[in-house]
């Protein structure tokens, strides 16, 4: 009993240095990726590129500590197995988690700070559009990607109709990344690594990915309307997400949420 208690902890040890040194080599691929930005376009483009893509996969990461804050009950996969024998998704995966996560805290809280920019736009505006005029941005030198991820829609359409396309974007990305973290446990469980065991790597991004692509069905559509997601903001976020990831699950861990930190 005690040999056994030992070597779960021995096992925990090691997962905890795994997450803290996936945690800093993103870190550390963030300053590369701000080096080269800043080297072949300025590090102004980068701090652009930064906020861009914070607003848009604040859904994502909200809807995902969401889940965690009031998931539980019955199990999306009502406790099935696959046809390897295996649960399909596993206890860990409930309808509450999946549907609520977005619902009550993704969406909401993605909205209000949305809406919060759109108050705020009269003050925000004059900064990149005097960038451009200045020329300090050389990817992001239109004000056409500055209007679309703070209030939607391009420099002449009305406010309302921006903000439409927001919550378009808002709820796709915060149910894309609940169907990516449910897809991560199909893939977890098809791999034996049983409900709360690490899969390094497709636990950190599973959710980001899944967001990303489904936020990016509109753009396929009417990509006049709907910017289609530039491959600098698509790398920032794969290097980003697992630090966010890994903290955001540290915290949970320290405040009690969840039994591992990761
Ligand atoms: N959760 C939920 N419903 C979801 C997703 C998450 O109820 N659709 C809750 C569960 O209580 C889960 C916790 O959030 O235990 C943490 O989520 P996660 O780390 O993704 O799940 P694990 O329990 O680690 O399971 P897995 O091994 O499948 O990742
Ligand atoms: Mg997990």
């Amino acid at each position: 009993m005690r040999n056994i208690r030992n070597e779960l902890n021995e096992k925990e040890n090691i997962n905890k240095k795994i997450a803290f040194i996936l945690a800093l080599v993103c870190i550390f691929l963030i300053f590369i990726d701000f080096l080269i930005i800043s080297l072949i376009f300025s590090w102004t483009d980068w701090v652009a590129l930064l906020i861009f893509s914070l607003l848009f996969i604040v859904p994502a990461y909200l809807a995902n500590a969401g889940m965690v804050l009031i998931g539980g009950g019955k199990p999306v996969d009502g406790g099935k197995n696959f046809i390897d024998g295996r649960r399909i998704f596993g206890p860990g995966k409930t309808w509450k988690g999946l549907i609520r996560g977005p619902l009550l805290i993704g969406i909401p809280i993605s909205a209000a700070i949305s809406l919060l920019f759109i108050f705020l736009w009269g003050v925000i505006e004059p900064i990149p559009s005097e960038g451009i005029m200045n020329g300090v941005y050389k990817y992001y030198n239109s004000m056409i990607y500055f209007r679309y991820y703070f209030i939607g829609g391009r420099p002449d359409d009305n406010l309302i109709f921006g903000y439409l396309t927001i919550i378009i974007r808002i709820f796709l990305c915060a149910y894309g990344a609940a169907f990516g973290d449910l897809i991560g446990s199909f893939i977890k469980r098809r791999l034996n690594v049983s409900r709360g065991n690490p899969l390094w790597i497709i636990d950190q991004l599973d959710f980001a990915m899944f967001a990303m692509i489904m936020a990016s069905i509109p753009s396929f559509i009417l990509p006049e309307i709907f910017l289609p997601l530039d491959i600098l903001i698509i790398s920032f976020l794969f290097i980003l997400t697992p630090s966010v990831a890994i903290l955001a699950n540290t915290i949970a861990y320290l405040i009690g949420l969840k039994n591992v930190p990761w």
